[in-house]
């Protein structure tokens, strides 16, 4: 059943098909978009026993023959390795410029094969089927791809759109609680940078959304996100409003080893950036909003309840080194790093902040 197909009009335009029993008819809307008639899928070892097979016999169906190329699971394999590997799988099976690439999982997945896709005979199309929350409502859209380097996650990659994303919302019944909960972090986001009302009904559901409530949910989080990177794609200016509550997540998640979820990571970053925009008088009371929404939703609003659900010490999570991460960023310009704050739920504004001053953020 297909519940809303959302178009994305960046330089090269798309559909997102959001529905449930998508995967079983996915090999022919694939065919209807796609010229080639040769794919390989990409998944990791998780999700290919899950959903690989049940794939590929809905692309023979459609007459199109897939080959399946299979990693570890883990944001440790979002490696030039493993990106290495990849690219001279595709070579070894004679993959043509007409081919295309499936990406079958989650962040780590969609990023990998969305940069091979980009680069393999200098860009192949490819589809991406989100099989994650957090994939769904964010990473599978706008095209951001690539892997990360020993320096920081994703500092290596490439802007590259795919040709069609496919999301059926059955394949979250598999998807582990606090992956779940991690994605929550990004769809409560949209409502702090885009939408109160959307916002409220995510207070109204006091940590419960399945069905079509989750369905209206991911749609929403989509409409938003297509309509941003519509807008501004390479991320020259409105699409940096995406990046909410993501200058302390990095940090966090650097700093915790990446034993913290991006999820988990990116709602006590909201609450941080809701507070420090609370101190400056930018907003008033949306901090203790969402910090209560990523409450109902199994997430932690604070460095020390993120610390405490990994057993680590909050110490290492210490203002100066946070600004520390938080100053190598890649978002960072010059001397200053951008930050994200909400005006109040629905609306928020840029502001900058000399990175010798970055210390008074995390406080
Ligand atoms: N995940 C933020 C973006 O796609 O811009």
């Amino acid at each position: 059943m297909i519940y809303n197909t959302i178009h994305v009009g960046t330089g090269t335009p798309y559909d997102v098909v959001i529905g449930t029993n998508i995967l079983a008819g996915a090999g022919g809307m694939i065919a209807e978009n796609m010229r080639g008639k040769r794919a390989v899928i990409v998944a990791d070892s998780n999700v290919a026993p899950l959903y690989a097979h049940r794939l590929k016999s809905s692309l023979a169906d459609a007459g199109i023959e897939a080959a399946e190329f299979v990693f570890p699971a883990g944001e440790e394999s979002k490696t030039l390795e493993t990106f290495g590997r990849l690219v001279e799988y595709l070579a070894k099976e004679k993959l043509t410029r007409t081919d295309f690439l499936c990406a079958l999982g989650g962040g780590v997945t969609g990023d990998l094969v969305g940069y091979a896709a980009a680069s393999y005979l200098r860009g192949i199309d490819f589809v991406q089927i989100p099989t994650s929350l957090l994939a769904a409502v964010d990473s599978s859209v706008g095209g951001k791809c690539g892997v990360d380097l020993a320096a920081g996650k994703n500092l290596c990659g490439a802007f590259y759109q795919p040709r069609l994303v496919l999301f059926d919302a059955d394949v979250l019944q598999t998807l582990p609680e606090c992956e779940f909960a991690c994605g929550m972090a990004e769809v409560i986001k949209y409502g702090v940078i885009r939408d109160a009302g959307f916002f409220a009904e995510l207070e109204a559901a006091r940590g419960a959304l399945s069905g079509q409530a989750l369905l209206r949910a991911v749609s929403r989080c989509v409409e938003i996100k297509a309509d941003v990177v519509s807008r501004d794609e390479r991320e020259g200016g409105l699409r940096r409003i995406l990046n909410f509550g993501h200058t302390a997540a990095h940090a966090i998640e650097k700093l915790s080893g990446y034993s913290a979820h991006h999820g988990e990571a990116v709602a006590v970053g909201m609450v941080l950036a809701a507070r420090y925009a609370e101190r400056g008088g930018v907003t008033a009371g949306a901090a203790d909003r969402i910090a209560a929404l990523v409450h109902d939703f199994g997430l932690p609003a604070s460095v020390s309840e993120c610390a405490a659900m990994h057993s680590l010490d909050a110490a290492a999570f210490a203002p100066d080194a946070m600004a520390e991460v938080a100053a190598s960023d890649k978002k960072r310009a010059g001397d200053a790093v951008t930050l994200i704050l909400p005006k109040e739920i629905g609306e928020v504004t840029e502001q900058k902040l000399p990175v010798s001053r970055l210390t008074e953020f995390f406080e």
